[in-house]
């Protein structure tokens, strides 16, 4: 969307704008000389190190080197995105930005919309304090130990008893604003609604009525502090426990997260964010410091959130409640996850003890026992396979195998890279199956083997033209096809070189592939019969046997040489390509001595140029 605003629309905005104004109404600034400094905002620290020019409409810290102008202050303390960034100074400006720019963008069709249930919100929270029947609600709050600041922080207000409060002191008689607040879901119609609840109240010749009564309220912002929309919760028992904004064109609930705007005020720096499911946690957790938190408006978690979330940040938590429901939901905001995952980010999911809930724990452990459950969550892969697991006989080949079958669908939905490397690995750990075997498996390509293939058929297929037959997946596997080769051309092993290039590749029979190379690389001579014979009184003789008659497709003595290098360099690839996983894996865990890292690099530039 970036590229859809016009260049000089940017330069415009910016000469518009005056870069120490819009700091200083933020991070208050004082006069140094031709500059304005403060503390910098983006670093701790004491002495003022961060300077605005004004001639330059510019920012610097002398300190953490952070440096801007006005565009860039923005997405870095409000965590804006670019055009968020410009949409606001635009609107600072009193300029229109360029309609091209806008994607469903709701603000332009409905600021008074905005400015409605702003003027809502505000009566809310007026009357939570100031109406003649606010006591309870004074007193439930009180109850949940809110205090005065994170009321005032969350603009928690109080939706009044009646069925007409909204409708006539905010709409105030006035059709437009009416219909607008019907739009925006704070007034119900009656016919609409099949219902005609209020038909002895007052107001019972309107056709509108108030959705909000008697609750708790809870105002959904979004990105910029915008009200738009309300949760509200009874005070006490009663159904339902809460009442929400119903989806319009302002408030998208698989889109907005309750507390994120709040959120973002409070924090400079985000290291993480916890995924919460109720208003209520958020607000409690607030008020014990663990200002990071957001909920989900009774929707599962969908990718689109995730992605808002990893844009401000690298981890993720979810928190979910350790029972059935909650292992459930945790399910599905995984499933849902999966496609948001990228290099560098990382998703978490943490259970909660038996009966609590993110409220009940922080009261009972503060911050600090709090998240030292948070260090407890488990890892997106430990929850992955743990879950699937418990749906298979991990003893039974037959149940490791059928956790290949369960992990696939999801591990399919998983960007290309390291994290989905990781998580086969791990899969090719749990199930006791080989990488070289699995992905084909799975049906998925990995990079490194991609450049493989393509690194193969340019240094090999030009000898002989054939067609390898070393990838059909349901063909004999590279290594018997090998053994095949050398029962049947012994003479092969003289040139097969050092076996030790591929001598660790875990995959089948390749314990007995290297008892045969070695057997005939110390005597080339060996006849068939007389290599069969070493094998007389084992169990793998029969195998052999087989394997030593099986007819052969291709004739030619030449063909054969270049078929069975291939299959060995095939052999020597997987193993590099099985170690440079193993590598990456102790590299994200524990981290890669001198040696390694040197192995792990040399390894990368081997595969990576095929
Ligand atoms: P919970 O039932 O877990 O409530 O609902 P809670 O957050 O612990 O609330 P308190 O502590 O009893 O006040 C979690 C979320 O599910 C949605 C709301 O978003 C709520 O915050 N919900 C729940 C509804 O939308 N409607 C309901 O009737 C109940
Ligand atoms: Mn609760």
């Amino acid at each position: 969307m970036a590229g859809t605003i016009p260049r000089e629309f940017i330069d415009e905005v910016l000469a518009y704008t005056d870069i120490v104004e819009l700091i200083d109404s933020r991070v208050p600034l004082k006069r140094s000389g031709g500059n304005h400094m403060a503390c910098c905002p983006f670093h701790g620290e004491k002495t003022p190190s961060f300077s605005v020019s004004q001639p330059k409409q510019f920012y610097h810290c002398f300190g953490c080197g952070a440096s801007g102008d006005a565009i860039r202050f923005l997405m870095e303390y409000e965590h804006q995105s670019f055009v968020e960034a410009i949409e606001e100074l635009a609107q600072m400006a009193g300029l229109q930005v360029p309609k091209v720019a806008y994607n469903n963008e709701p603000q332009k069709q409905a600021p008074e919309q905005f400015e409605l249930l702003d003027q809502v919100s505000n009566y809310y929270q007026h009357q939570l304090n100031h109406h003649p029947k606010s006591q309870q609600v004074q007193e439930y709050v009180k109850q949940r130990g809110l205090s005065p600041e994170v009321i005032k922080t969350f603009g928690l207000g109080f939706s009044p008893p009646g069925w007409d409060n909204v409708l006539n002191i905010i709409g105030a008689g006035d059709q437009k604003k009416i219909q607008a607040l019907f739009d925006t879901g704070m007034l119900i119609k009656r016919d609409e609604d099949g219902s005609n609840k209020s038909s002895n109240s007052s107001s019972s010749r309107s056709p509108w009525y108030d959705r909000f009564r008697e609750r708790l309220m809870f105002p959904i912002r979004d990105r910029r502090g915008r009200t738009i929309a309300f949760g509200g919760r009874i005070l006490g028992d009663g159904k339902p426990k809460y009442l929400n904004s119903p989806e319009t064109h302002l408030f998208h609930k698989g889109q907005e997260l309750y507390g994120l705007f709040e959120l973002k005020q409070a924090l400079r720096k985000i290291e993480r964010i916890l995924v919460v499911e109720g208003y209520m946690d958020v607000v409690s957790l607030a008020q014990f410091n663990v200002n990071y938190s957001v909920a989900t408006l009774g929707t599962a978690t969908t990718a689109e959130h995730l992605q808002k979330l990893f844009r401000l940040c690298d981890d993720v938590f979810f928190c979910f409640d350790g029972d059935r429901a909650g292992r459930d939901a945790a399910w599905r905001a995984m499933n849902n996850a999966l496609p948001a995952i990228k290099p560098g980010k990382q998703a978490r999911f943490m259970f909660l003890p038996d009966g609590e809930d993110p409220d009940t724990l922080v009261r009972q452990k503060g911050k600090a026992g709090f998240e030292a459950e948070m260090d407890k969550a488990m890892t997106f892969s430990e929850f992955f396979f743990d879950n699937l697991m418990q749906q298979v006989n991990m003893e039974s080949l037959d149940g490791r195998s059928k956790l290949i079958d369960l992990s696939k669908p999801y591990l399919e939905k998983i960007q290309e890279g390291a994290f989905q490397t990781l998580m086969i690995a791990r899969l090719s750990e749990l199930a006791e199956i080989d990488l070289g075997s699995l992905y084909p498996l799975l049906g998925i390509k990995s990079d490194l083997r991609a450049s493989t293939a393509k690194g193969k058929s340019k240094s090999f297929n030009n000898n002989t033209g054939q067609a390898s037959f070393s990838h059909t997946p349901n063909g004999p596997s590279p290594v018997k096809k090998a053994m095949t080769y050398l029962l049947q051309h012994p003479h092969l092993a003289e040139k097969a070189g050092d076996p030790g290039r591929f001598a660790s590749l875990e995959v089948a029979d390749m314990g007995i592939f290297m008892q045969l190379l070695d057997l005939l690389q110390n005597d080339p001579h060996l006849t068939t019969a007389r290599i069969l014979a070493n094998w007389q009184n084992s169990e793998q003789h029969q195998f052999l046997s087989r394997l030593a008659v099986e007819p052969l497709l291709i004739k030619d003595e030449q063909a054969i040489r270049c078929e069975f290098n291939e299959i060995l360099q095939l052999l020597t690839r997987q193993n590099q390509q099985q170690r440079f996983t193993q590598l990456q894996r102790k590299e994200l865990q524990n981290g890669l001595n001198t040696l390694e890292k040197s192995e792990y690099l040399q390894l990368l530039l081997i595969l990576k140029s095929g």
